[in-house]
């Protein structure tokens, strides 16, 4: 297959590039930075996704696109952060479709990221596909975003919004955020703790976006493990796999004196199931967060 694809630098990017450059496809990356790393035979086209439609050569022999481009949500939500976290989405992603719909001869596929911040903090309410959004700035904009990706099916192209969970790799994300205290010792649940994280092991991602490259899996999928955890389960988890204590909780008002409006992130209760991956026939090799803590901290 021919696939072009933005945020390929990123955390996620990086490791999905390698396996599909593995899998023999012919890989075209969007990326802002002309001297971005890439394995051999990566073609590679400069665009801000912000700033208008990407250069049709970059999409022109696209048999499928895989969409990950945004600026990053963890950090300090600014004013200016938050214009950037949303314009980098919702903008870069008409853009891009924009650019599909100049090309008389278009991909079949769209893979879009979208994240579970699109259901907002529901408490300990079970969340398929079929929930309706929630309230708050990431809903808002995951719920942007998703249209934007959404009017590609109009030019006949095959979309699947992936509303991605909390991606667990030791190289990045949240997880090496959270191992430097965790490894000292200094861990602990964040606010109450009984706020549920939905999470997948990186590899399972991957595959998640192998799977549905290659089949039409739904027009949304969560791509989260099936088995969330609150937050004081998951401290637990992270300190056994580490064979540290975790005995200092975080309190809420700390984290939003820190983080300021981005603590919703870190607070926010989302209790995702994957239920139309596992109904299309996916199988995770990571189910449980016991074995995907003990499989990522191995390495
Ligand atoms: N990691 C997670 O746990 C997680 C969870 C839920 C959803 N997601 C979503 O999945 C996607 C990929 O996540 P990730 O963790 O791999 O992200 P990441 O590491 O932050 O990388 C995203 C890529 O987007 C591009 N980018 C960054 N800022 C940009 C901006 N202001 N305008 C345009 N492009 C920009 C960069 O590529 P270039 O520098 O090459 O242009 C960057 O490598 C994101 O949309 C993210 O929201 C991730």
């Amino acid at each position: 297959m021919n696939i072009a694809i933005t945020g390929a630098s990123g955390f996620i990017g990086r490791r999905l590039l390698k396996i599909l450059a593995k899998d023999g496809h012919k890989l075209h990356v969007l990326s802002r930075h002309a001297g971005t790393n890439l394995p051999n035979g990566v073609r590679l086209s400069v665009w801000d996704a912000m700033k208008g439609p990407p250069p049709l050569d970059a999409l022109r022999d696209a048999t499928a696109v895989i969409h990950l481009a945004g600026e990053p949500v963890a950090q300090r939500w600014t004013a200016d952060a938050k214009r950037r976290i949303r314009d980098s989405r919702v903008l870069g992603t008409r853009h891009l479709v924009a650019a599909l719909e100049q090309l008389p001869q278009r991909a079949e596929v769209l893979l879009s990221a979208s994240a579970i911040g699109y259901y907002g903090s529901r408490g300990d309410e079970i969340l398929t596909e079929d929930s309706p959004p929630g309230a708050g700035f990431l809903s808002e904009v995951c719920a942007a975003w998703e249209k934007e990706a959404a009017a590609a099916e109009a030019l006949g192209v095959r979309v699947t919004r992936l509303r991605v969970g909390m991606v667990l790799d030791p190289r990045g994300g949240a997880l090496q955020r959270m191992l430097p205290p965790f490894r000292l010792g200094l861990g602990g649940k964040l606010g109450s703790g009984s706020q549920w994280t939905s999470w997948i092991h990186l590899e399972d991602l991957a595959a998640l976006f192998r799977f549905a490259l290659d089949r039409p899996a739904g027009a949304v999928l969560n791509a989260v493990a099936p088995n969330p955890v609150t937050n004081s389960h998951f401290t637990r988890e992270l300190s056994a796999a580490l064979r540290r204590p975790a005995i200092f909780p975080v309190p809420a008002l700390a984290l939003r004196a820190i983080f300021g409006d981005m603590a919703e992130v870190l607070l926010a209760s989302q209790r995702v199931v994957p239920q139309a991956a596992q109904a299309a026939g996916f199988q995770f090799r990571f189910p449980q967060l016991a074995g995907a803590l003990a499989n990522l901290l191995r390495k």
